[in-house]
């Protein structure tokens, strides 16, 4: 299984910004793992146009449940898939946060995400205060028993949970190598109990303050697949040697 190195550059990125992928995609031809951005929609169809012929790969942020309708402002899976997406993240805390989005909002959207033929990339993470109680593995096995399918009906690529204390978001803070790799095994054993063997080949991705800096550290976790960057993937030459890191991981 090829690492996931995958972007999200949440609501930052105008058409000045195109550069830092193009100079990603230089840098980066023949990449020893897989790379992904996640920019705004609004940006997806020209990165698209440019990266075609490239490894890299484009996603959403977030999709509607439903694939029309009068949902003023919002994204289908479909709409982001003909503008060029492969992927989209679902259930990110910031949503769970912003928008009030629960489990079974987040399992809705990962469905329809599959549906539409989308990678679906489902987000779980502890707050500050959940760790602090003990209870980090407890939420994070009831955030997976709610979001996810019952039933494996993709290719177990087609699925990919990212680990995310909201703690570590944006902080500079990460968790110990330790922690990261009893969160992942956890993961790992949960999903073979639900999915059955299949489940070895999902990516668990690791995301909050991954930098050049800590990125080797991290993947050298284990059950670690990738990582889920998001201040650190808005420039090429931070986000370059994170992806150069999973590439050798
Ligand atoms: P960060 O965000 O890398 O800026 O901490 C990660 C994420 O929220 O996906």
């Amino acid at each position: 299984m090829r690492n996931l190195a995958a972007g999200n550059w949440k609501m930052n990125g105008v058409s000045t910004d195109l550069a830092q992928l193009r100079a990603l995609v230089e840098a980066h031809p023949a990449p020893n793992c897989d790379i992904l951005l996640c920019p705004p929609a609004t940006l997806i169809a020209r990165m698209a146009d440019l990266a075609a012929g490239s490894a890299l790969m484009l996603g959403g942020q977030d999709c509607h449940k439903d694939e029309t309708g009068a949902h003023t402002g919002d994204i289908s899976a479909q709409m982001l898939k003909d503008a060029g997406a492969s992927h989209v993240i679902v259930g990110h805390s910031e949503r769970r946060a912003d928008h009030g989005e629960s489990d079974a909002i987040v399992l809705a959207k990962a469905q329809a995400a599959l549906s539409a033929g989308l990678v679906a990339i489902v987000c779980v993470g502890e707050t500050e205060a959940q760790r602090d109680a003990g209870r980090t593995l407890d939420v994070i096995g009831a955030q997976l028993a709610g979001s996810l399918p019952a039933q494996l009906d993709c290719a177990p690529s087609d699925l990919v949970i990212a680990y995310e204390p909201v703690w570590a978001i944006g902080t500079g803070r990460t968790p110990t190598i330790d922690e990261v790799g009893a969160v992942h095994a956890f993961m790992r054993a949960k999903l073979l109990d639900r999915f059955g063997e299949p489940a070895q080949e999902m990516r668990l991705l690791y995301g909050g303050s991954v930098k050049p800096s800590n990125a080797a550290e991290i993947f050298a976790a284990p059950e670690v697949n990738g990582a889920l960057v998001g201040g650190a993937s808005l420039k090429a030459d931070d986000f370059g040697p994170i992806v150069a890191a999973l590439g050798r991981a």
